[in-house]
């Protein structure tokens, strides 16, 4: 992310796959990042400051309310379901237990993954805009009777990738 920034870059889109925790949410939805919450028990920004940089970055507004607006006019353009949410991230590699996916619920969360927001992070304190977006690949643990396991979190998501046209050699629509 910081070499994305030193060549000007000046829009981040970072995308995941992630468990739906909010019931709104269903397999297969896109979900554009509102906020996130940090789970990770780490942030990037640890460590000795690159020259120049802030030590301590404001975190009020990570995702561009520019950027989300053209992606949630971009899924009406093309009738894919885009719902908005807060992603929480955790360290992983383990899925979640149900009793955390209901505090996560508690707190607010609508989404949960293993990634995304070290890059929001860095991004900011980059001074880049970002807009953050999820595929639904599973419903997150007890949320549903089913168990998660990660082929079927593959399965999903590249079966989400064909109904969309995209395959993996190709990330054009
Ligand atoms: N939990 C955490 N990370 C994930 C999940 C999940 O349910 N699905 C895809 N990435």
């Amino acid at each position: 992310v910081r070499v994305l920034a030193a060549i000007g870059v000046e829009m981040l889109l970072l995308t995941n796959a992630a468990g739906g925790i909010s019931r709104r949410l269903r397999t297969g939805d896109f979900m554009v990042f509102t906020d996130h919450i940090n789970f990770m028990g780490a942030s990037p920004l640890r460590g000795t400051v690159p020259a120049g940089l802030e030590r301590f970055v404001d975190l009020t507004a990570v995702y561009d309310a520019g950027l989300r607006r053209c992606l949630l006019r971009a899924g009406i353009k093309e009738s894919i379901p885009v719902r908005q949410g807060v992603y929480v991230a955790v360290s992983g590699p383990n899925f979640e237990t149900p009793a955390e996916i209901r505090a996560f619920a508690r707190l607010g969360a609508d989404a949960v993954g293993m990634s995304t927001v070290p890059e929001a992070i860095v991004a900011r304190h980059m001074g880049m805009k970002v807009a953050g977006l999820s595929m639904l690949a599973n419903v997150a643990a007890g949320v549903s009777d089913r168990t998660i396991n990660h082929a079927e979190v593959l399965e999903s998501a590249t079966r989400i990738n064909a109904d969309l046209g995209i395959d993996r050699k190709s990330t054009r629509l």
